[in-house]
């Protein structure tokens, strides 16, 4: 399955563009959703003990995730660009409001939230990588690779959890997670609409 595919609709090129022009601002959030997407695989984790297949996966994920974190800040002391507090986007708990919050069904939807979240990421950054100068497009070439790996990581354990739901619930979350990602957002974030009002 390939990033396009999943994805109910592609970046539009206005939050691209914004993005190239206030990378500062888009480092300090990406610095957050780093240390958010190790967070959210240790929750996963905790909700499911019994499955070790899945614990061990997460386990690894989340290292990575905690080393991009530690790779962001290098960049960010590089380039000098300060830590400054920012409120949470919409996007995390727009998409968390679709979710089933007991089983059967949550773990499916975790995961598959997983799944579409780490599609987005590696969308963006092999977008922003051509248009952004060194050291943010090496960084971000490099990230999208992983991020490539762990949206097919969390679409395989979901593929497994449910194999008859897990495509059509799939195509559900995609719908949301699309219009988070792409109407206009009056907070720019990694995973914002382009900047405007609310529609
Ligand atoms: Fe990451
Ligand atoms: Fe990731």
């Amino acid at each position: 399955m390939s990033v396009g595919s999943i994805l109910g609709a592609p970046t539009p090129c206005a939050w691209v563009d914004t993005a190239v022009e206030r990378w500062r601002e888009l480092l300090v959030d990406h610095a957050n959703c780093e240390k958010k997407a190790a967070s959210s695989a240790l929750a996963l984790m905790f909700a499911y003990p019994e499955d070790r297949r899945l614990g061990l996966a997460l386990s690894r994920l989340a290292r990575e995730e905690l080393r991009h974190f530690e790779q962001v800040q290098k960049v960010m002391a590089a380039l000098d660009v300060a830590f400054t507090r920012q409120k949470p986007g919409r996007y995390a708990s727009g998409l968390r409001t679709q979710l089933r919050t007991s089983d059967p069904g949550r773990k499916l939807d975790l995961l598959l939230a997983g799944a579409l979240i780490e599609a987005r990421s590696c969308e963006r950054f092999r977008l922003l990588a051509p248009r952004l100068q060194a050291p943010l497009s090496g960084l971000y070439e490099q990230l999208e690779q992983s991020e490539a790996r762990h949206f097919e990581l969390y679409v395989d354990f979901a593929r497994a959890v449910a194999p008859g739901e897990w495509e059509g619930r799939l195509r559900a979350l995609a719908l949301c997670e699309a219009e988070l990602a792409t109407q206009p957002d009056p907070d720019f974030r990694f995973h914002s609409g382009p900047p405007g009002p609310e529609l």
